[in-house]
């Protein structure tokens, strides 16, 4: 894997501070880490993007800054984070870092220093107003958790802008002396050895914002300056941004129009993510196939991420009502389920009934369409959430390693509950118990994994929806690429299927079934091809298109 690594992926995310404890204080560290990633190479990802790890006051799970060029003290040292590089990628794992640069903390030195004179070198760093701004109560991002995204500071003597949290104040972007400072930051790490960054909230960095104006100027150059920025430092370095804006919107984070893609490298797919839950929920997977059909073109180069859960709430806000209503129903049935009106708060395995075989077939479905599959620690052990723990934080629990206190986590007590007890617990659900049984959810994501990464062609080639007559609730697709083709069969019902998908047969050479959920009778001349309910199966077409 050399060119374009990132098209050829599996990136497993995780938080440093809930994966695993070295030093006995509660809270997940690099050391921990570091004695986990031979359990993260049997897994077969071959990419870790860490949730931040800065200093931090940790009111928004690290999402909130004081230090952009530090590590957060209770994860270890410098020193530490540079042995994870090393241990990392003597095991072919590269580390992207969650780079959260749209604001900082309201203890970061540039903002107390800010706010205690207009004359400030870093006053102009932050975006203010003078009077109360006619969209102060415009543009919240946390219904329910913030009130406004516009706040008088009493010491400041002026308003501040923040997107998100009033402790998370916005830089100011239009200030030519934050560019340059956001660029030595990605450069610092860059040299450190990140193979590049998961950047935070981008449609509000490049957003020129000014007072009662709240449709604010987007200053895409500033992307490609970035993007030219880091390539220059490490050419393989990678961008992969967080955008969650409307489909149409999305080419111009890649690139100019008609160009190739000199922006961002990589988006996480929300429309996709929104549109798989509520596929799974009806059970049927048009919502995915018109997805599919409508994505906006991305020029070469760009490439999707998919993701069925992330460390925020499922966000179906890009979902009609009615769509968003039967995924609440089916899915988050309980008012305390779901989050700002638009999300849910669990985890894959408890919304789906922890139901084994839909499982399967949610996350063969995730990784087999086109893009970069990102996978979200404890997921591949079915880890469930804990809705006692405040909003976002219910899918934010240490990581499940064994039977062992805390789950093998920690000795001491953790900076967040383990789960315990019940269906979801440690007891029943851990790495342990897994790891040597054959038949476990842990040993079929690895062979999962490994399958995938011999078919190189659905993170690299093109991805196709097979347009046949098919049974109900079944999705085949494709994907093409220079090392041959595969073909995808989902069947996101409960009933028996058979296909018949002969027209395929005559364009094919040596088919066979590569993975499926049971065994199969035989491809044969493609007419008949069976599928369980919930059954899948992965078919090579050919290898070598040539
Ligand atoms: C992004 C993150 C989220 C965070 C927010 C503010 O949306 O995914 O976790 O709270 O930005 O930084
Ligand atoms: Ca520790």
């Amino acid at each position: 894997m050399g060119e374009r690594w990132y098209t050829e992926s599996v990136i497993y995310c995780l938080d440093v501070e809930t994966f695993q404890d070295s030093n006995g204080d509660g809270i997940g560290d690099f050391q921990g880490l570091i004695s986990r990633l031979d359990y993260l190479t049997r897994l077969g990802i071959n990419c870790l993007w860490l949730h931040p790890i800065h200093p931090t006051p940790g009111r928004d799970d690290g999402y909130d800054a004081t230090d952009f060029y530090n590590v957060d003290p209770r994860l270890g040292t410098l020193g530490d984070f540079a042995e994870l590089l090393h241990e990392a990628a003597n095991r072919g794992i590269k580390v992207i870092i969650d780079l959260v640069v749209n604001h900082t903390s309201d203890e970061h030195p540039w903002f107390q220093s800010a706010v205690a004179s207009k004359d400030s070198p870093y006053r102009d760093w932050f975006v203010w107003a003078d009077k109360e701004p006619a969209d102060r109560f415009q543009g919240m991002v946390f219904p329910g958790e913030q009130a406004e995204t516009w706040t008088y500071h009493r010491r400041a003597r002026a308003w501040y802008y923040h997107r998100f949290y009033d402790f998370q104040p916005d830089l100011n972007f239009a200030n030519p002396l934050v560019r340059a400072e956001i660029k030595k930051i990605l450069a610092f790490w860059i040299q450190l050895g990140v193979a590049g960054f998961r950047m935070d909230a981008v449609p509000f960095i490049i957003e020129l914002t000014e007072p009662g104006r709240s449709e604010a100027p987007m200053d895409f150059d500033y992307l490609t300056e970035l993007r030219q920025h880091i390539q220059w430092r490490r050419g393989d370095a990678v961008l992969l941004a967080e955008a969650n804006v409307e489909p149409e919107k999305l080419p111009e984070y890649f690139g100019d129009a008609g160009g190739s893609a000199n922006r961002i490298h990589m988006l996480f797919d929300f429309m996709l993510n929104g549109r798989l839950v509520l596929a799974l929920a009806r059970q049927n997977p048009e919502p995915v196939i018109d997805w599919l059909k409508t994505t906006p073109k991305l020029p070469p180069g760009g490439q999707w991420a998919t993701f069925l859960r992330n460390h925020d709430e499922i966000d179906l806000s890009r979902l009609t009502a009615e769509q968003r209503e039967d995924v609440f129903e089916q899915f988050g049935p309980d008012e305390d389920m779901r989050l700002y009106d638009r999300g849910i708060r669990r985890r894959l395995g408890p919304m789906l009934g922890g139901d084994r075989s839909r499982l399967e077939l949610a996350y063969s479905l995730q990784f087999t369409l086109r893009g970069t599959p990102v996978l979200r620690y404890g997921e591949e052990i079915g880890m469930g959430e804990d809705l006692t723990q405040a909003g976002r934080y219910a899918i934010r629990t240490p990581m499940q390693w064994s039977y062992a206190t805390n789950g093998g986590f920690s000795d001491a007590e953790p900076i967040r509950p383990v789960i315990s007890k019940g269906e979801w617990g440690f007891e029943q659900i851990n790495v342990t118990a897994q790891r040597h049984d054959p038949a476990s959810l842990l040993a079929w994501f690895e062979r999962m994994i490994r399958t995938l990464r011999e078919s190189p062609e659905v993170g690299n080639g093109t991805c196709a929806c097979v347009d046949q007559p098919l049974p109900p609730g079944v999705l085949v697709h494709r994907a093409d690429g220079p090392t041959g083709s595969m073909l995808f069969l989902h069947n996101l019902g409960t009933q028996d299927a058979t296909v018949d998908l002969g027209a395929l047969a005559k364009d094919t050479h040596l088919p066979n079934d590569v993975f499926a959920d049971q065994e199969y009778e035989p491809v044969g001349d493609f007419t008949q091809l069976q599928l369980g309910g919930y059954g899948y199966r992965w078919i090579r077409l050919r290898r070598s298109n040539s």
